[in-house]
This record gives structure tokens, C-alpha cells and sequence, in this order.
């Protein structure tokens, strides 16, 4: 049996961005560019190109730069056109969310409560049938788009809820939710259970979940449910794994690359990865590369 069109994406957008502070004082870390592409431009494009019918915005009243900027400015347009900049127009209306083709809805979350509330938030705004839910700090790379990859996935059908996986290291298993995995078929990885932030010493396993869900739209009233849980928020974890009985649930191993665009060393490995593969920046990645090479030592015979 296959199953319902993944039709919803939710974005949970309204964190405040502590660890790229003082960036994320005035500058969303949503907005934060890998070179000049800000994170929240790729998740957009994966949710598009995956099919989504309607993108909702989970975000926080000090965060309207990113309605700015996710929406269409036609004044901003007319300006680049009137000066002769008509690519630059064209390119900024392909980047922007066309309200043509795609619903676009904005709900706030005026607490942080945690990544299971933030969805909880979009409970209201969904269409029938199962759920997407993308963060846009992991950024991830893959020829397909991951988005694309796991509907494709989740659509051969009873699968459950099905929530991106891949090994960390695991002294790294304290910052994730953590599956405790039982069989593996092909990008599936069964699972009996699932742990947000476990010590390394009592995780199940360190096949993590990373920012990318594709949700059962039961998930809704298992959120409604649940109690708050690691770090006192309401888990998406935790309502995942109390649904898990009736729906079942899996870990997909996507293919391609996911960067950490949450954390310093992740956003600077992202933005090396884009500029060693474009010629604009061959010769700054060449000097980078050749100043770092230690020179040849020679000794005196
Ligand atoms: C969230 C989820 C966690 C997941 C992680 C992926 O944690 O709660 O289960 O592994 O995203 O990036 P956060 O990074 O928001 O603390």
C-alpha cells in the first residue's frame, strides 16, 4: 500500500541562534549565508523540489527578515531593473517563494519550548496527510535532495515515521536524538525506540537524527500529549517514540553530505566544501592550501 502525498514542509525557524552570537543579535541564523546563500534558501529548494504544496514558518516575532526574505519583493525588483540589473531581478523572483504555485504560512512561536512544541505550533495550518519537517542549520547536500529521497522512501510504504539518520562519532551522541536500531534493509533502518541527547555510556546506538522528518499526521496529538523532556522542552523525539506503536518508525540513510550550519566548525566546513568545487574561488582555496603546506625542510649534510 502506498502511502498519502507528503503535501506540508514546516520550518522551525524561531530559535534564538545562541551559538552564533553576537551574528544572531540582529541577523536570524536562518538568514547566516554559505557564501552568499543563506541556509534557509537551501531547505526552501529541497521543499520545493520535493514536491511540498505548502510551506509553514514556525517563527518568532524578532525574525521578520525572514518573511522579508523568503517572500517576494517586487519593489526590490522593479529597483534592480530599473538600473539595468534585470538578471539580478530574475535571479532574486526564482530564489523567492512564488505564492502562485506554493502556500506560504507564518505562525509564531513566542516561547522557546522546544523543537516538539515549535511543531506543535503548525498543528492548525497542515494539509491532510503526513508532514515534512526540515531544519534549515542542517544543511544537507545530496544530488537528489534528502527531502526528495525520503518521501520517495517513505511513499513505497509502512515505513512509519521516518526520520533522517547517519553515524556520529560517539563522543558526539549527547547533542542528538539517538535511534536504538534493530535491523537495517537498504537506506531503512528499524527501530524500536529513540533517545534525545543520551550520555554516550547509556546510547542505544550513534546512528543520529538529523534536521530532516517525514511525520505521520498522528504526530499531532502524540505532541499534544507528551511531557517536557530532555533540557525541560517538549521533544519531537518524544512524540515520535510514543506514536511508534501504531505507526511504526524508521531511520533513512540519506545519501550525500549534511553539515552542522548550527555550529561554527560546521558552517565553516560548508562554506569550504561550496568554494572548493566553484572556480570563483580556486585561487583563494590555492593560497589557503599552498600557506599551509609546511615547506621543505633542508639539513645540512
Ligand atoms: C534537534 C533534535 C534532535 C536532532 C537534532 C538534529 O536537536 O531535537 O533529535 O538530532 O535536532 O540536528 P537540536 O539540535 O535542536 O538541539
Amino acid at each position: 500500500m502506498s502511502a498519502p502525498k507528503v503535501r506540508t514542509a514546516v520550518f522551525p525557524v524561531a530559535g534564538l541562534g545562541t551559538r552564533f552570537l553576537p551574528a544572531t543579535k540582529s541577523t536570524p541564523k536562518e538568514l547566516l549565508p554559505v557564501i552568499d546563500t543563506p541556509l534557509i534558501q537551501f531547505a526552501i529548494d529541497e521543499a520545493r523540489n520535493a514536491g511540498v504544496e505548502r510551506m509553514i514558518f514556525v517563527s518568532h516575532p524578532s525574525k521578520s527578515a525572514i518573511d522579508r526574505y523568503v517572500l517576494d519583493d517586487a519593489d526590490l525588483r522593479r529597483t534592480l531593473r530599473a538600473r539595468g540589473k534585470a538578471g539580478l531581478a530574475d535571479e532574486l523572483y526564482e530564489h523567492a517563494i512564488d505564492e502562485d504555485n506554493h502556500e506560504v504560512v507564518f505562525v509564531m512561536q513566542e516561547e522557546p519550548l522546544g523543537l516538539g512544541h515549535a511543531v506543535l505550533c503548525a498543528k492548525d495550518h497542515v494539509l491532510p496527510g503526513p508532514v515534512a519537517v526540515i531544519l534549515p542549520d542542517d544543511l544537507i547536500l545530496c544530488p537528489k535532495g534528502c527531502l526528495s529521497e525520503m518521501i520517495e522512501g517513505y511513499a513505497s510504504g509502512g515505513a512509519g515515521h521516518l526520520v533522517a539518520t547517519m553515524d556520529v562519532p560517539w563522543e558526539d551522541v549527547g547533542s542528538y536524538g539517538i535511534l536504538d536500531a534493530v535491523s537495517r534493509k537498504g537506506p531503512f533502518v528499524r527501530a524500536r525506540g529513540m533517545v534525545e541527547k543520551p550520555a554516550p555510556d547509556v546510547a542505544p546506538s550513534n546512528h543520529a537524527v538529523v534536521g530532516r522528518y517525514v511525520l505521520d499526521a498522528h504526530i499531532f496529538e502524540a505532541l499534544e500529549r507528551i511531557e517536557p523532556g530532555a533540557g525541560g522542552e517538549l521533544q519531537l523525539t518524544d512524540a515520535i517514540v510514543a506514536d511508534m506503536g501504531a505507526r511504526g518508525l524508521a531511520g533513512f540513510a540519506f545519501s550525500g553530505i549534511r553539515f552542522d550550519c548550527g555550529s561554527k566548525t560546521g558552517m565553516l566546513a560548508a562554506q569550504l566544501h561550496m568554494a572548493k568545487d566553484d572556480p570563483a574561488f580556486n585561487e583563494v582555496i590555492g593560497d589557503l592550501i599552498e600557506s599551509t603546506v609546511p615547506p621543505t625542510v633542508v639539513t645540512a649534510a
